[in-house]
């Protein structure tokens, strides 16, 4: 089989891939949408991360891919109604970058709380300044945490170890970890937070979520950070209270208009402002994360392909059966309709076919299952399957 690796893939993926025997492709960039479509033809697994853009004509005409990799945690640039409609599982790495984030994160808490940056600034210009004035220990302040997902919540533990006191806000019913506490409310989050940390998804709903009313409600030289969604924040406010000196400082690394490439210029209402870091967007870029999504992705890409497992699948049912010796596996996806798995079993019982285990989810419109039988079975078994109306894809996995 053949995989096909855009974008500078993390060499450990490759050989991960190539390991699993698969004859594996590689380009450095991107490749267009007409090219893409005429490098696909006889590909199994398509490896990507965000610039390539896999439109639904372009997985139409792949009729032999079965897996897309996002090496990279969005997947707005992949149709995936199309890509579950015909059967392809796409996988991402939701969880390879937040270590990375959070350190981020609290490198800039400590960063801002000790004025590093005016320090810094003043040592380039020959300033001597030893003053303690506004600097002060992160020990004992309480940091607020907005969004207690992924992030939030391993960022609440760390920031525990180093003395902080976390308080959260989330919209979902969240466990507390260690000795965080819950906020009914965000208002409530910001009235008792040293240091607000945004770490909310990117649903649209979260646009314009933190705008003049909530800076006002930030306790007077109170810290903020945005290290989530550009989108979340409006910086026309922020600007306002910092130059207000309301907000004593913040980090941003996410912003609503980002460069599309390094020589394009960078504009905000936030350049130039004393106590501010910006970063350009690399909360999550460390080569320990790259690392770590080229493994993440590629074990995923490769188990699917060995024995069906979708765990983790952005868009098809998530199922794992363990591998079983002895016996070959149908991997079928199919339309979400009634009757399906009674059909599935009649063909199989009509030849005398002993399920020795199976397992059947379903997401939306599209149901996935996976049956262990004997080795011995007539061919017609697999041609029935194939034909019925609900198939959208069988595979055979031994
Ligand atoms: N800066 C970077 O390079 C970088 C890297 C990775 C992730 N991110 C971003 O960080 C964010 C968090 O990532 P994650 O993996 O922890 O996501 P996640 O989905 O695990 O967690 C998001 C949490 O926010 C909560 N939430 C959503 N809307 C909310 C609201 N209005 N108020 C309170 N809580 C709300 C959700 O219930 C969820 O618990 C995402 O937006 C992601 O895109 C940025």
């Amino acid at each position: 089989m053949k995989a096909l690796l855009l974008e500078n893939i993390h060499p450990d993926a490759v050989r991960l891939l190539e390991d699993a025997g698969l004859e594996v492709t590689q380009h450095r960039s991107a490749l267009s949408e007409a090219d893409l479509a005429d490098a696909l033809p006889g590909v199994a697994l398509l490896g990507i991360r965000s610039k390539t853009r896999l439109t639904a004509a372009v997985l139409a005409g792949a009729t032999d891919l079965l897996a897309v990799g996002a090496f990279c945690i969005g997947t707005d640039q992949i149709d995936l109604a199309t890509a579950s409609a015909l059967g392809v599982a796409v996988f991402n790495a939701p969880y390879s970058n937040t270590r990375s984030v959070v350190e981020l994160t609290l490198a800039e808490i400590i960063a801002l709380t000790r004025r590093l940056t005016e320090k810094d600034r003043g040592m380039h210009s020959g300033v001597w300044d030893k003053s303690a004035t506004g600097a002060h220990e992160v020990r004992g302040r309480t940091l607020g945490i907005v969004g207690y997902g992924n992030i939030g919540a391993q960022l609440s533990v760390v920031a525990e170890a180093l003395g902080l006191r976390v308080v959260f806000y989330d919209t979902a019913d969240k466990l507390a970890l260690g000795n965080a506490r819950r906020c009914v409310s965000l208002d409530e989050l910001l009235e008792v937070s040293d240091v607000v940390s945004l770490h909310v998804d990117g649903r649209p709903s979260n646009s314009s979520l933190f705008g003049e009313k909530e800076f006002s409600l930030m306790r007077p030289g109170a810290l903020f950070l945005n290290l989530c969604r550009g989108f979340v924040v409006d910086h026309e406010a922020l600007r306002r209270h910092l130059l207000s000196g309301h907000v004593a400082g913040a980090a941003v690394d996410v912003f609503p208009d980002e460069p599309r490439s390094a020589g394009e210029e960078f504009a905000s209402v936030l350049r130039g402002m004393p106590n501010v870091i910006l970063t350009p967007h690399i909360g999550g870029s460390t080569e320990e994360a790259q690392a770590d999504i080229g493994m993440f992705v590629g074990t995923k890409l490769s188990d699917f392909l060995a024995d069906g497992g979708s765990s983790l699948s952005v868009n098809l049912p998530q199922l794992a059966l363990p591998p079983a010796s002895g016996s070959h596996r149908l991997a079928h996806i199919h339309s979400n309709v009634p009757g399906v798995m009674a059909e599935i079993n009649s063909v199989l019982a009509a030849h005398g076919v002993n399920v020795e285990a199976q397992l059947l989810s379903t997401r939306g419109e599209v149901g996935y299952a996976l049956t262990d039988i004997g080795i011995d079975y007539p061919d017609e078994v697999v041609e029935q399957l194939r034909e019925m109306s609900a198939t959208i894809r069988l595979r055979v996995l031994s």
